[in-house]
């Protein structure tokens, strides 16, 4: 059997913005994951079980375009597996779909690692990204790539599309508070969306853009001085701008409200946004009443998690 492992990620600052080259940083969160366990099986075919998403299926009826047969597909002609070896896949993964935690990227990257592994086909950690990088282009438009390299690297990422990998490091650990709304929302639509908007009016949305670099420009250097106390007005600033983008929606708001309402010293959303995750900065004596409050304003789930 060949196990691999993937961690969800969260975008501290920057999402949007990072698509036309500003910075952004983003963060692994090793408490939701997938995991992904292949082994030879005695049927003919290769068999996928990933019971999170209702998906018992055989590779062969599956889509072509399917991401997970995009990806098995992509690695058997990669590794030159011929006869195809006959499987059962198994993937359990506790991130939410379509919630701004990187499930997807999180999947491409565990399979891509078992598959490999199971086929002796050597990959580094950058052939993995790459890889990942391909796949999510095919599923999600135009993305960035921060989501593939923060979730195979594991580590801080400080990214800024097409330069080499840049990590940072915490001078101080800062504890964020993650809730989910509980509505899905793609990011190949939000992303879509504020691609029409700047085509409308570039001069204006390279304004808002170069403010996000900014604020992700300040919020590393104030990371990595150990200076966190600086972070919630960067968040607070930065949520009004992807508000301004129009990726917000009424439920982050709210949680949003909620979440600074109870102490969090600034809060945002993270990610593709219109649905899916927000962030809120706590001191971490003020991790629980700030998630109570955010279960209370509707939030479906809550993590805490610490950076360092
Ligand atoms: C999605 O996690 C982050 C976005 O900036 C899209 C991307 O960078 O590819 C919204």
């Amino acid at each position: 059997m060949t196990k691999s492992s993937a961690p969800g990620k969260i975008i501290l600052f920057g999402e949007h913005a990072v698509v036309y080259g500003r910075p952004a940083l983003a963060v692994p969160v090793t408490q939701v994951h997938v995991d992904v366990d292949i082994s030879d099986s005695a049927h003919t075919g290769i068999w996928i079980d990933a019971s999170d998403v209702d998906l018992h299926a055989e590779l062969n009826t599956l889509p072509s375009d399917h991401p997970i047969a995009s990806v098995i597909n992509n690695l058997f002609f990669l590794s030159h597996a011929s006869p195809f070896p006959n499987l059962e896949i198994k993937i359990s993964s506790s991130v939410p779909v379509a919630s701004g935690l990187g499930s997807g990227a999180a999947v491409t990257v565990a399979l891509t690692r078992a598959l490999a592994a199971h086929l002796d086909y050597s990959m580094t950690d950058e052939d993995v990204n790459a890889f990942t990088y391909e796949i999510e282009k095919l599923h999600h438009g135009t993305p960035s790539g921060i989501d593939n390299t923060v979730v195979t690297y594991a580590r801080p990422v400080y990214f800024v599309k097409g330069q080499p990998l840049e990590t940072f490091k915490v001078g101080e650990p800062f504890t964020i508070v993650i809730a989910d709304t509980g509505i899905p929302a793609p990011t190949k639509e939000s992303v879509g969306d504020v691609r029409r908007l700047w085509l409308n009016d570039r001069s204006r949305w390279e304004t808002v853009f170069d403010k996000i670099g900014e604020i992700s420009f300040t919020a590393r250097r104030a990371i990595e001085a150990g200076k966190c106390e600086l972070l919630g007005e960067l968040m607070n600033e930065n949520h009004v701008l992807l508000q301004e983008m129009t990726v917000s929606s009424p439920d982050l708001d709210r949680l949003v409200e909620a979440a600074r309402k109870a102490g969090a010293s600034g809060a945002k959303l993270s990610g593709g946004g219109r649905g899916g995750n927000m962030i809120a900065l706590v001191k971490p004596e003020m991790a629980e009443p700030v998630s109570l409050s955010l279960q209370e304003a509707g939030a479906k789930n809550t993590i805490t998690t610490q950076i360092s």
